[in-house]
């Protein structure tokens, strides 16, 4: 999500960190900031009341990098320091939530990636102890934790180590501490971080692609690690125990590493979802309770429980996550959902009153014409609520209450890893909602286990990317796609035909299956693909007859189905499997191969796959 970029050596900090982040700055970026420790008496800085020869200087700036870079100046002379690209996950994009974060004396400065997911209970003791906050983040805890901890350890990498000891979540962290000026600190668990090994110099980095244009001498940490770096060389520990490490030599070139080493931000992005679902799990589920914890929705809990009904709005893919997100509330909370594209939803008379709930769901937050239906949803005097990727996005503002995907940035125009975080807030939804409303404990449970599974269950399909590659090549110049789904699975027949439509330029129309008859039958022949999503669900025996029937007139079937259902080999032309899971959770993973499939062809085709014709990322006009 965010970058991390550090330096400790003998050259001048400032301009290879600011270097480094503009490397990072596809990772994504509402804002930046650095800190430079200078050691040495000949500052030339305006800084005033200085009390020791040492100094620790801490720039910020909302929006790009080089909005930063025009900030800092002469003020950041020296030879450590650490820095950052932000993407907001906890508080709105601005100068005061962009990191380095600081502790109260302005004595540690330090950078982090990653959900600190036990923030809020250690604020409230850190408040408690008089530490003074001054950014609505997660990160800043940390600088005023190890602050505590120095008041009963004087020894800056003691005090940190203990600080580690009580975060729970995900991090990558760097930090220095004007106490030991010739000193860089990191740490690593769940976010990646690496040093670049240099001569008489050090790097720190969230991802190779900072360090690449320095050196290509890299040691991975690890989860649970931690190192404590100096000019001369580095301790990586783990716990006690010294951890002896591997240096490795990146063979990538810099163009590669952009984009962690594929070929693609699409590819990159449909490989990074087991991290991102995760992600947007973190911290809220309750396994044990069979339920879901969403802090955004604390201030309506009340009004939420005298909710009748439901009306999703939002465009494109993230429309096709909310008719999922129906089946789910549904069957599970009970409640009548209505989906409704955004567009036409705003020109309707709607009828809404106070006990609708009007639910956006935006990856980048800024659709003008969600937007424009949530605003008139608002005015109606529904309960406005968002399911929005991009932390202060107008969206994101401007509805009642929320929840954010946490997904990281999404680069590529196709989306893959924002809808299945969506998904992942709609089965989190559906718990926190339904558990209110009747669902049982041993059902939540159950729901809840099985959402906690999915990631590793991502990767089981991940292994078929080369037969589905073959299959994209194979099938890349057919005349019609059919993508054919039934019940939970309908949705997903129209994602996997919307993405081939946006990278692919193919014709491909997505049906519920039962209703293939009623004219896309016509369109079947032999040059017709059908691609037929039929896990072993409630409605798996009327997907084969459906199958059988486009089989009958010539057309060719790829079916994707559950691993084990060897059977339909027979039935179908090609065959791709997706593991066991809840039939409300088969849409997270049946999308991957359809993903995949797109993508595939579409490179076969020859087209720019991240950047498709005709379309836009975040579409802001109506
Ligand atoms: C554009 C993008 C789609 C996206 C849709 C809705 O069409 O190309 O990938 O699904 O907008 O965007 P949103 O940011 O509101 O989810």
């Amino acid at each position: 999500m965010c970058g991390i970029v550090g330096y400790i050596g003998r050259r001048e900090a400032n301009d290879l960190l600011i270097e480094g982040l503009h490397r990072l700055e596809y990772r994504g970026y509402d804002s930046a900031g650095i800190s430079i420790l200078h050691s040495g008496e000949n500052l030339k800085s305006k800084i005033k009341n200085l009390k020791s020869k040492n100094h620790l200087v801490t720039v910020r700036a909302l929006g790009k990098v080089e909005n930063l870079e025009k900030k800092v100046g002469e003020k950041m002379k020296g030879s450590v320091g650490i820095a950052h690209t932000r993407w907001a996950t906890h508080g709105k994009p601005s100068e005061k939530n962009a990191h380095p974060h600081t502790d109260c004396a302005g004595q540690i400065a330090l950078v982090h990636n990653g959900i600190i997911e036990n923030y809020n209970e250690l604020k409230e003791d850190l408040v408690k102890q008089g530490h003074l906050f001054a950014s609505e983040t997660d990160t800043e805890v940390i600088a005023h934790l190890i602050e505590e901890h120095l008041k009963e350890k004087d020894d800056f990498e003691a005090a940190f180590t203990e600080a580690l000891k009580h975060l729970r979540g995900t991090y990558g962290i760097a930090a220095v501490a004007l106490s030991q000026p010739n000193k860089l600190f990191v740490a690593r668990m769940g976010s990646p971080l690496l040093i670049g090994v240099g001569k008489d110099e050090y790097f720190v980095a969230s991802d190779v692609s900072a360090v690449l244009a320095h050196t290509k001498r890299v040691v991975y940490l690890e989860d649970g690690e931690r190192a404590v770096i100096t000019r001369d060389g580095y301790v990586v520990k783990s716990g006690k125990i010294i951890q002896k490490k591997t240096v490795s030599d990146v063979e990538w070139s810099e163009k590669e590493a952009k984009r962690g080493g594929y070929p693609h931000f699409m590819l990159k992005e449909i490989f990074d979802q087991p991290e991102s679902f995760a992600d947007a799990l973190r911290g809220r589920l309750l396994p044990d309770e069979g339920t879901a914890r969403l802090g955004g929705l604390r201030e309506v809990e009340k009004r939420l429980e005298g909710i009748r009904r439901i009306v999703i709005v939002s465009c494109g893919t993230s429309s096709y996550a909310g008719l999922v997100g129906k089946y789910m509330l549904e069957e599970y909370a009970g409640i009548p959902v209505e989906v409704e594209v955004a567009s036409e939803f705003r020109y309707r008379k709607m009828m809404l009153d106070k006990y609708t709930a009007v639910l956006g769901i935006s990856q980048s937050g800024e659709t003008a014409d969600t937007l424009a239906a949530l605003r008139e949803a608002k005015k109606k005097g529904a309960l406005t609520l968002g399911i929005v990727n991009t932390v202060g996005s107008t969206i994101a503002r401007e509805t009642d209450a929320g929840v954010y995907n946490h997904a990281g940035p999404e680069v590529s125009v196709a989306s893959t890893k924002a809808f299945t975080s969506q998904l992942a807030i709609l089965a989190l939804l559906t718990l926190y909602l339904g558990r209110k409303r009747g669902m049982s404990l041993v059902t939540g449970q159950r729901i809840a286990r099985e959402l906690l599974k999915l990631p590793r269950l991502m990767e089981r399909i991940f292994v078929q990317s080369g037969t589905i590659k073959k299959l994209a090549k194979k099938y890349a110049h057919r005349k019609n796609y059919l993508y054919l789904g039934r019940k939970y699975n309908f949705p997903i027949a129209l994602e996997g035909a919307i993405k081939v439509k946006e990278i692919a330029y193919v014709s491909a129309q997505g049906y519920p299956t039962g209703e293939m008859k009623h004219g896309p039958i016509a369109l079947v022949d032999k040059d017709a693909l059908a691609l037929f999503i039929m896990p072993l669900d409630s409605v798996y025996e009327k997907s084969v007859s459906g199958l059988e029937e486009i089989k009958a007139r010539g057309g060719t079937v790829l079916a994707i189905t559950t691993e084990g259902n060897t059977a339909l080999e027979k039935k179908a032309d090609a065959v791709v499997y997706i593991p066991k899971t809840l039939e409300m959770l088969t849409p997270i993973l049946s999308v991957i191969p359809l993903q995949l499939f797109a993508y595939h062809m579409s490179v076969a085709l020859g087209y720019d796959v991240d950047r498709p014709r005709n379309l836009a990322k975040s579409v802001t006009v109506e």
